[in-house]
């Protein structure tokens, strides 16, 4: 048996647009609304989990996980500049009490991809008053976190600053070739928002933060191992480095990036996942090693990792694969300290809508109705082991 380490969590992760339904008041509300925009579909009610989200929560406990990720919506919380809802406060408050009464280590992002509408309206996230906006923002949550296990304080800054270019591309209908490089304006905009949340909660006396990234196997192609290379700088180490002083750092690994002498080079098509990525479980370990390379003494969490597929079966066959690749890099010397699929439901793929399925549970978009697929008990046997080897 392959046996993780004692304490080891494991979990599921989603994020509030993607699952909660009805989030007017944000900048992707307002996208998905643009006729020339990306998105093949509007997010609309999702999974409705901001009603719901104790029965997923339920679903998550009664298989035998001990973690659940999920996200704090801003615009919730923040409708208009300065006016904070208390409610939306308490229900997010329920939910971390709601993860703790059910044996679950609350995982909690304060910011995943989605700003509140009058933020994106002047300035967004790299305007002049972001720094302090999402310091106060940061703030005003601190009851929020404070029972929280782990908290995420910016979703794949890597990711977001790529967003420019992955949105014209989405929008002229073409097919990811693999992540640009990322703008670094915006990079350093988003790392410097980071490291003002990460003072407040310190300052705070809240639980362990860090950041959460995108992180690859990055494989040369056609001999290209100086391009490969920048580009990992550019997409992955600048953003480990920044990462330095945190606490830990939350990784989510999905696939590769193959560059060749001409940037990214697109998969073979017979290994394309539902989400347009190459079919590698193993990146998830190769991903590991690399961080741990870079930033030893940094703990890991891997926030995210799944697959976008309508075979469950392969979505067991990748997560056993990247959990044996995961355990790997562990027995290596990499110090991971849980592991959190994604996603827990089956949701709003950005752009891409709902076709690309993630999801351990599936989920009825007329009736909401909750269908956990075989692969969210055998993640939970998993979990009760604490082991591969033992859950077939
Ligand atoms: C994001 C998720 C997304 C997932 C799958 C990550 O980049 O954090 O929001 O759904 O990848 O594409």
């Amino acid at each position: 048996m392959t046996r993780f380490p004692e304490g080891f969590l494991w979990g599921a992760a989603t994020a509030a647009h993607q699952v909660e339904g009805g989030n007017v008041g944000n900048h992707y509300w307002e996208w998905e609304h643009d006729p020339h925009g990306p998105f093949a579909e509007p997010s609309g009610d999702t999974c409705d989990h901001y009603h719901r989200w104790a029965e997923d929560l339920d679903l998550l406990a009664a298989a035998g996980l001990t973690a659940y990720r999920f996200s704090l919506e801003w615009s919730r919380i923040e409708p208009e500049e300065g006016e904070i809802s208390r409610a939306a406060l308490d229900h997010y408050r329920r939910m971390v009490a709601g993860c703790r009464d059910r044996g679950l280590a609350p995982v909690v992002t304060l910011a995943h991809f989605t700003m509140p509408r009058w933020m994106a309206r002047d300035g967004g996230w790299t305007g002049p008053k972001a720094g302090d906006r999402f310091a106060r923002f940061t703030e005003t949550v601190l009851p929020v976190v404070a029972d929280a296990g782990y908290v995420c304080t910016v979703n794949e800054p890597n990711l977001m600053a790529c967003m420019p270019v992955l949105a014209a591309t989405a929008a002229r209908g073409e097919r990811v070739g693999g992540l640009p490089r990322p703008d670094q304006e915006t990079a350093e905009a988003l790392l410097e928002l980071h490291r003002r949340a990460r003072t407040v909660l310190r300052d705070g006396g809240a639980p362990p933060s860090g950041l959460t990234l995108v992180g690859q196997e990055f494989l040369a192609e056609d001999g290209a191992v100086e391009e490969m290379a920048a580009h990992r700088a550019a997409m992955e180490d600048q953003f480990l480095a920044a990462a330095a002083d945190d606490d830990f750092v939350g990784l989510q690994v999905y696939s590769c990036a193959r560059i060749g002498p001409d940037g990214p080079v697109a998969p073979p098509d017979d290994l394309r996942t539902l989400a347009d990525m190459e079919y590698r479980p193993g990146a998830l370990g190769a991903a590991v090693r690399r961080a741990a390379e870079v930033l030893p003494g940094t703990p890991l969490l891997i926030t995210e990792n799944g697959i976008a597929t309508a075979d469950d079966a392969q979505r067991v066959a990748y997560t056993e694969g990247a959990l044996r690749s995961l355990h790997a890099a562990m027995a290596d010397g990499a110090d991971v300290r849980g592991y959190l699929h994604w996603s827990l439901l089956d949701n709003f793929e950005w752009f891409a809508g709902y076709r690309p399925t993630f999801g351990l549970v599936a989920v009825d978009r007329s009736t909401f109705r909750r269908t956990p697929k075989p692969s969210l008990a055998w993640l939970g046997r998993v979990a009760r082991a604490n082991a591969l080897g033992a859950e077939a």
